[in-house]
């Protein structure tokens, strides 16, 4: 038998099986993972390996760095998951990896490390997008939550606001016009002098600053739930190389909380506009957020305030899996192998994987 009739078979007994144990790496950009998921809601063990250090240096993700460092620790983060899980390889019950989006070279890293993994130990191997992972934290961090739901899916490289229609099926809301909300934060914070990753750290030092230091600009966009910060984060550099110019210190706390305060006011505002108009069909939305941004202390207690005074239910992932990790992976996986998508053995990585339509 062919090891993708092996597979399937496999993966259609495990739809009846009580425990699913899923053994998830995640490899698309600079933190190397590895998980074990039981069932897509209870974390049995999660590793985390981040290789900040190893790019601090350059200001930012360098790939070929990113790839070689993934290649060292993959078998480590996947030794210490199952350790940690209390487990070998032979008692997950199916495998799942990261295939896009993300860095081409980060994600075949994972994408053959799995694969190989896969084929020597028999087992289905289940193809996940990174985004639905981050989605999927919101299910490791609420057992109650249920599609459907909204999500804002702020990241790195993605800010979406999405409709989750069932598991794995989504419908695209509103999305940024330009850069992602996660991207403008690391910009901003890099003309501040502040490391990679920058988000963090403007988060960090906005909680002392002044949000209405500077005023920065509210774009005017047809999409209806669309965003931009090309715009404030232009302004942004603007301001600040100005007031270099002119050899006045910067007060970075007040143009952290300034940059914070414009990125947050846009996405809330945009995400209570949806709200408000789902309540006017009539219908009673639920909300949730997921990604690196939604970390954001600014984010989580604006998203706090709205949805209680709208009276609309909020899911806010834990705050461990707000940034990339494996444990989103393995649940994201749960919900695909209970569909039976699983992969064979020419999966590729796809590094502008979307997954809206
Ligand atoms: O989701 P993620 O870990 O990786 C991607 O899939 O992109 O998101 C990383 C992004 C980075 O841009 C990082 O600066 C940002 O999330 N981030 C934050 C915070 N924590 C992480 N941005 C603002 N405030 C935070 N607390
Ligand atoms: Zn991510």
């Amino acid at each position: 038998m062919s090891y993708l009739e092996t597979a399937r078979r496999q993966a259609a007994d495990l739809l009846s099986k009580e425990h699913v144990r899923i053994l998830a790496l995640e490899t698309s950009c600079d933190e190397t993972a590895a998980a074990v998921i039981e069932n897509g809601r209870r974390i049995l063990s999660n590793v985390v390996f981040s290789q900040i250090d190893l790019h601090e240096l350059y200001g930012g993700v360098v790939p070929e760095i990113a790839s070689r460092a993934h290649m060292e620790a993959c078998d480590r983060v996947i030794d210490e998951a199952l350790a940690r899980a209390g487990m070998i390889l032979d008692d997950a019950d199916a495998l799942a990896v990261t295939y896009g989006p993300g860095l081409v070279g980060a994600l075949l890293t994972g994408v053959n490390c799995m694969k190989g993994l896969a084929f020597a130990a028999g087992k289905p191997l289940i193809p996940v997008n990174h985004i639905e992972g981050h989605v999927s934290a919101n299910y490791l961090t609420h057992p109650d939550l249920e599609p459907p739901f909204l999500c804002l899916v702020v990241s790195g490289g993605h800010s979406h606001l999405v409709e989750v229609l069932d598991y794995g099926v989504y419908r695209l809301v509103g999305q940024t016009v330009d850069d992602a909300a996660g991207e403008a934060f690391d910009k901003a914070a890099r003309v501040l002098g502040l490391p990679y990753p920058g988000g963090p750290r403007i988060d960090v030092l906005a909680e002392e600053g002044n949000p209405h230091y500077l005023q920065l600009p509210k774009p005017r966009l047809e999409g209806r739930y669309d965003v931009s910060f090309s715009g404030v984060k232009t302004a942004f550099l603007n301001a600040v190389h100005g007031m270099e110019q002119r050899g006045e210190s910067l007060p970075k706390a007040d143009l952290a909380a300034s940059f914070r305060f414009a990125v947050c006011d846009q996405l809330a505002e945009k995400t209570a506009l949806l709200l408000r108009d789902r309540k006017m069909e009539g219908k009673q939305p639920v909300m949730a957020l997921a990604g690196g941004v939604s970390a954001n202390r600014e984010l989580r207690r604006r998203m706090e305030h709205m949805c209680e005074e709208l009276e609309i239910p909020l899911y806010l992932p834990r705050l461990d899996l707000c940034t990339d990790n494996g444990a989103m992976i393995g649940s994201a996986a749960y919900y695909q192998l209970m569909k039976g998508n699983i992969a064979d053995l020419s999966l590729n990585a796809v590094p502008a994987l979307r997954f809206v339509q």
